[in-house]
């Protein structure tokens, strides 16, 4: 939520053209003074964009003091603004793109704002609690404020602070310190980033419960909300750690707590490609995203196994005898990462025999659920920065419970605060909507799944090895269920006028369906609901009326307890209730032709593998529904790809 870059350099030409990928005619209308903290931030910004997109703004400084420019709605908005208002060269920058909490997002909003008479810029992502409290009491020191946000609030106490140190003639670095005093008194969650005109070519930042990372350059550093903020120039990164405040200059990076003490980073190297975080010839993100699934799934599976042939998780941080007497799973997880879960808890259920628990990370800690040390919490999350997750998992950590985190994001925190770490190998997602993450984590979970029950002797190795077989075979599957999209793509697209469209699915079919329905809610803003298909007759069956289009996940007619034809009968109800049944079926179950409008076929799979495969076709469906109505895939409205507030 709220996307965040800081840029410090000392060579003006170094940096060039990364504008003209944001806008051709931005970089040909630029001077050459342009090149440089600007561009890196704006080339930042673009990439961080699918993190909030109301509005965006940025500051450098100049020879003749901080110049800042910023505007409500896309980057482009922005680009546009400075293209008919440019900014003079510059070395140190800071950039924003908001996804609005106090304010609308109106131009005054957008950040950064400015304090200390126009000489300090700062810019914020998360919510300060105490904004209100805070704002009284500066207001009473006479400061002023122009915009709704806690964000001015903020800029206006690092200012007071920053005049209150020169004034009392304190020695070294202002800014630093008075960030430091600062971040000592707001509460909530907070990424800070602020630059000051008497100090070029520094940039402080402090961070409390809200995300930030630091690139490190030679003769210039890098901050990012993630890695993907800095990712075109540095693979060389370092996460923080909780309450610090870190100082970039071109040459050095410091990093200390609230307090002045010296703290540290873990260095870590960037192994996503930066080609990986482009559209690659597809017409949105997303389309690229789906089309990257069987390499996300494939390189999810890659090298899980030791010398011996048994699982490894990427970082254990939990001993094995604690492993073995878990007596209960609970899932943390929201949106997408959520039906992943759900989906993960009928494998782990069947293979580890080990009762499982999926909630939603903010329903979790409000109810007193009963977790103790013998409970081990999977929290998934493709950012690893959800705010509700992360709550969660404290609140886990704190009742004793181990945490085994499944995130796709490094350097982020929720790994950073887990016991153990599987990581989804799905590289940058950008789309807001998550489909590649989605399949990567189901894989994730599945292989915890299978590293439990070969720990605890649920499964024997050759068992294990044979689910092992079957998932390596998923990636050309769903290549398969790719190349076979034609049809599902023209049906989403005729299907453009649709009021309402429900999803069935059993078994591990039902999350599958909620997530079919969860796409069509962010991409086509239309009303869509996922039912378990044994509970249609309980109430939904009640929303059935002539041409209510119904999406059906249909359960392999090898599926135990005969699950296919209890599915068929549900379909049978519906129709002759008037419904225009869409169904998704296993490759040669023809059977299901008599009571379809449209069939679409999936290669034959394991039961419980059938979501690496069912889930394909309804995001290609979303897409081309919501693509056919003229919406933005990438960024539906509304919506931020990493939710960092509660
Ligand atoms: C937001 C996004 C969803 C995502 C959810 C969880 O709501 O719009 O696409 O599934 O957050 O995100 P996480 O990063 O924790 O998986």
């Amino acid at each position: 939520m709220c996307g965040i870059v800081g840029y410090v350099g000392r060579d003006n030409g170094q940096r060039s053209s990364a504008l003209e990928t944001v806008a051709p005619a931005f970089d040909q209308e630029s001077s050459e003074a342009q090149h440089g903290a600007l561009d890196v931030v704006m080339e930042g910004l673009r990439r961080l964009e699918y993190r909030g997109y109301d509005s965006a703004g940025v500051a450098v400084i100049t020879p003749d003091g901080i110049e800042s420019r910023k505007k409500a709605g896309k980057l482009t908005n922005l680009v546009a603004e400075l293209v008919a208002d440019p900014l003079p060269r510059s070395l140190t920058g800071i950039g924003h793109t908001r996804w609005a909490t106090h304010g609308g997002p109106t131009d005054q909003n957008a950040h950064p704002h400015l304090a200390d008479d126009g000489r300090l810029a700062l810019i914020h992502n998360g919510i300060i609690e105490n904004y209100a409290e805070l704002k009284a009491e500066l207001t009473g020191e006479g400061l002023t404020f122009i915009s709704d946000t806690d964000t001015e609030v903020a800029a206006g106490l690092v200012g007071l602070l920053y005049r209150g140190l020169v004034e009392s003639g304190v020695e070294g670095d202002h800014l630093t310190l008075a960030l430091q005093q600062a971040c000592q008194r707001l509460e909530g969650a907070f990424t800070l980033l602020a630059i000051h005109q008497d100090q070029p070519g520094v940039v402080a930042a402090g961070r409390r419960n809200s995300p930030l990372v630091v690139g490190l350059g030679d003769g210039e550093n890098f901050l990012g909300s993630d890695v993907s903020g800095f990712i075109d120039f540095t693979r060389r990164a370092v996460e923080l750690g909780q309450d610090q405040i870190v100082t970039i200059t071109p040459d050095d990076v410091t990093i200390t707590d609230f307090f002045g003490a010296p703290a540290g980073g873990r260095e870590f190297h960037v192994s996503w490609d930066a080609a990986a975080a482009e559209k690659g010839g597809f017409d949105s993100f997303m389309e690229k995203e789906i089309h990257d699934q069987p390499d996300a799934v494939g390189q999810t599976l890659l090298g899980r196994s030791d010398v011996d042939g048994n699982l490894i998780l990427d970082e254990l941080r939990i001993d094995e005898t604690i492993l073995r007497s878990v007596d209960k799973i609970v899932v943390l997880a929201c949106g997408t990462s959520a039906y992943a879960g759900q989906v993960a808890k009928y494998a782990i259920e069947h293979w580890c025999r080990i009762p499982t628990e999926v909630e939603l990370s903010h329903e979790f800690r409000y109810r007193d659920p009963i977790v103790n040390e013998k409970t081990l919490v999977v929290a998934i999350s493709q950012s690893g920065e959800t705010m509700d997750t992360l709550m969660a998992v404290r609140y886990a950590r704190e009742q004793g419970a181990k945490v085994v985190a499944i995130c796709n994001t490094n350097g982020s925190t929720i790994p950073r605060e887990s016991d153990a770490v599987l990581y989804t190998h799905a590289g940058p997602e950008i789309a807001v909507a998550s489909t590649k993450a989605f399949l990567a984590q189901i894989t994730a979970a599945y292989l915890l799944g299978l590293y439990l029950a070969q720990l605890r002797g649920n499964k024997y190795r050759d068992e294990i090895a044979d689910v092992l077989a079957d998932l390596s075979t998923i990636p050309a599957k769903i290549q398969a269920v790719l190349d076979d999209a034609d049809k599902i793509k023209q049906l989403g697209a005729d299907m453009a006028n649709a009021k309402s469209v429900l999803f069935l699915g059993r078994h591990v079919g039902f999350p599958v369906a909620m997530e079919g329905a969860l796409k069509l809610k962010e991409l086509a803003y239309i009303h869509a609901e996922g039912f378990a298909a044994g509970e249609l007759k309980h109430g939904p069956i009640a929303l059935i009326e002539e041409g209510q289009p119904v999406v059906v996940v249909m359960p392999s007619p090898s599926a135990r307890d005969s699950l296919h034809a209890k599915v068929v009968s549900n379909v049978q109800e519906i129709r002759a209730r008037g419904a225009v049944t869409i169904v998704i079926a296993e490759a040669g179950d023809t059977t299901v032709e008599a009571y379809s409008e449209h069939v679409f076929y999936v290669p034959e799979t394991p039961t419980l593998l059938a979501p690496l495969l069912t889930t394909v076709p309804l995001q290609i469906f979303a897409l081309a529904l919501a693509s056919a109505k003229g919406y933005d895939v990438d960024q539906p409205r509304n919506l931020a790809k990493s939710v960092t507030v509660e």
